[in-house]
């Protein structure tokens, strides 16, 4: 594998949740792999998990570790092009990218949509511009449109915790007070369209996802009845996909906080959420520490995921 952007990259899934799973079982079997080869992970945005997990990963596989935090020492960053630098911004991406690279062996961005523009986030241009010009592989630790490693941590998961065949799974909106991205979902969205799972979508009206991720995915705009037999309950906010309400927050209806209420209408189902999360607006208190939360091993398949991206590309740089 060269790049890692989604699901797709990762060829055939079965095989890449067989390699997961190997990993699992022993993490350090693979330590010579990444010998004098350096990972570079840049973060245009906050990260606790996809970092730690992350740097862990790459050093499971015996490799060399930076971190970039762009807006926190380096110089802050033009990204369009043809643009009078004459303001805050001291150097442009076509430079600091190729000097990124110059440096390490692999690269992983992390670069959020930012809602002024729909095509810009939906084209990936900074991720897209890591790819041009870095002349590495590069990997997304979440990107404007899709949080791919999120999503084979959430699967592997899933696949751990399923007891039966064809588990019914429900990604549910969920309120919060700030406009979130549509990355997590999306991605969510298109990891579990590769599997055959029953997979339902709920979200209120005007909440709907690009239709190039909902794929296959029932959509309703009724939890109860989403929730009903529901053998897993993976929850998040985003704010509004179609326009004119683009990342624009329309509904903060609290009627849709996960809470006991609608988890007693599942099959006993697990509750899962990236995280972080906000207590008592995505969940209460009572659901998250309740003995069907799976959020802890759900972030710890983190390590995993990563691991497993890292290692095919390595492989590849062979
Ligand atoms: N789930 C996730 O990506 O967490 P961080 O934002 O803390 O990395």
């Amino acid at each position: 594998m060269r790049h890692f952007t989604n699901v797709k990259d990762l060829g055939n899934l079965q095989d890449a949740l067989k390699m997961a799973f190997e990993i699992k079982k022993d993490r350090f079997k693979d330590i010579e792999l990444g010998r004098n080869k350096t990972a570079m992970l840049v973060f245009f945005n906050s990260s606790l998990r996809t970092r730690l997990s992350t740097q862990k990963a790459a050093m499971n596989l015996g490799m060399n570790v930076m971190v970039l935090d762009v807006n926190q020492g380096a110089w802050k960053l033009e990204t369009e092009r043809g643009v009078i630098m004459d303001g805050d911004k001291s150097e442009h991406l076509l430079e600091a990218v190729p000097v990124m690279g110059s440096y390490c062996d692999i690269i992983g961005v992390r670069s959020f949509a930012h809602f002024e523009n729909k095509d810009e986030d939906y084209n990936e241009m900074i991720l897209n511009q890591f790819i041009k010009y870095s002349g590495r592989p590069v990997f997304s630790m979440e990107a404007a449109t899709r949080h791919p490693l999120q999503s084979f941590a959430d699967l592997i998961t899933i696949e751990e915790y399923k007891t039966k065949e064809r588990p019914k799974v429900v990604l549910t909106w969920a309120p919060h007070p700030r406009a979130l991205p549509q990355a997590v979902p999306n991605s969510f969205a298109e990891w579990m369209n590769e599997t055959d799972y029953d997979f339902v979508i709920a979200n209120p009206e005007g909440y709907n996802l690009a239709p190039e991720f909902v794929g296959k995915a029932k959509v309703t705009h009724n939890q109860d009845e989403a929730f009903e037999g529901a053998d897993f309950i993976y929850a998040k906010n985003w704010a509004a996909y179609e326009d004119p309400n683009y990342g624009k927050i329309i509904s903060k209806d609290m009627n849709w906080t996960v809470s006991a209420r609608q988890m007693a209408l599942t099959n006993n189902a697990r509750f899962m959420h990236c995280l972080p999360v906000r207590r008592n607006m995505i969940v209460t208190d009572e659901v998250i520490e309740s003995p069907q939360s799976i959020v802890i091993p759900e972030a710890a398949n983190r390590e995993i995921s990563a691991q497993t991206v890292l290692k095919m590309i390595l492989e590849d740089l062979k």
